[in-house]
């Protein structure tokens, strides 16, 4: 599919002390990103996970590279292991990393190895609560957080869950980093709008890089 926006520059805007939106970073590279999301997808499938309190999360979630973030009723936690298949997670692809640490580069942060990326698929009306990224070791390094398909709402707050909210409305292939400062900045997802990205279909994927260890 011919993208007529493909070659767009991309911008930055800042979002808070530590953090910024780098707009359009990853429409270069989607498609391959895309192809890449599905290949993982094949080895260790999308599956809605539970939370400690008993919910069935609305977000379908996998995961490739050295750990992948998982939720049972026992709580959060990074393993090598992916529960469902019991195979180490897929290997992070080239695409991936490459863009990760262009993204973080950019936003200040150089040199950063992510071993953990966490791939969300939202369905209409799926979302997610606010929450803290807490479960690193490694807070000193950002969060490199990838927007593909179809456009969403995110939140983004302060250190306190009461904190005001900025609004961003993220498209496809926006990218966010927050670190610094703002690492443990409260963030959520507002429900997902139906709708038909011309590349990706009636959904959106948010690629999540961490430093876990
Ligand atoms: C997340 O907080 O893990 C995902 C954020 C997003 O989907 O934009
Ligand atoms: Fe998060």
């Amino acid at each position: 599919m011919l993208d007529l926006f493909a070659d767009e520059t991309p911008w930055s805007e800042p979002l808070a002390p530590g953090a910024v939106i780098l707009r359009r970073l990853a429409r270069e590279q989607s498609a391959e990103l895309l192809v890449a999301i599905e290949q993982v997808a094949t080895l260790s499938p999308f599956r809605q996970m539970v939370t400690p309190g008993g919910y069935t999360m609305s977000v379908a979630m996998t995961n490739c590279g050295p750990l992948g973030w998982s939720t049972d009723h026992r709580g959060y936690c990074y393993s090598p292991v992916d529960p469902l298949t019991a195979k180490p997670w897929p290997a992070m692809p080239d695409v991936f990393c490459k863009l990760a640490q262009a993204a973080a580069a950019r936003a200040g942060y150089p040199a950063f190895q992510p071993d953990a990326c966490l791939i969300n698929r939202y369905q209409p009306g799926a979302k997610l609560s606010l929450h803290q990224d807490k479960d690193e070791a490694r807070l000193e390094a950002p969060i490199v957080s990838v927007s593909l398909g179809l456009p969403a709402t995110f939140q983004f707050g302060g250190l306190k869950r009461t904190d005001p909210l900025q609004r961003v409305w993220l498209e496809h292939g926006d990218v966010v980093v927050w670190g610094g400062a703002s690492r443990l900045f409260y963030h959520a997802v507002l429900p997902l709008k139906a709708g038909n990205h011309p590349q990706v279909g009636p959904w959106r994927y948010n690629l999540t890089f961490r430093c876990a260890t």
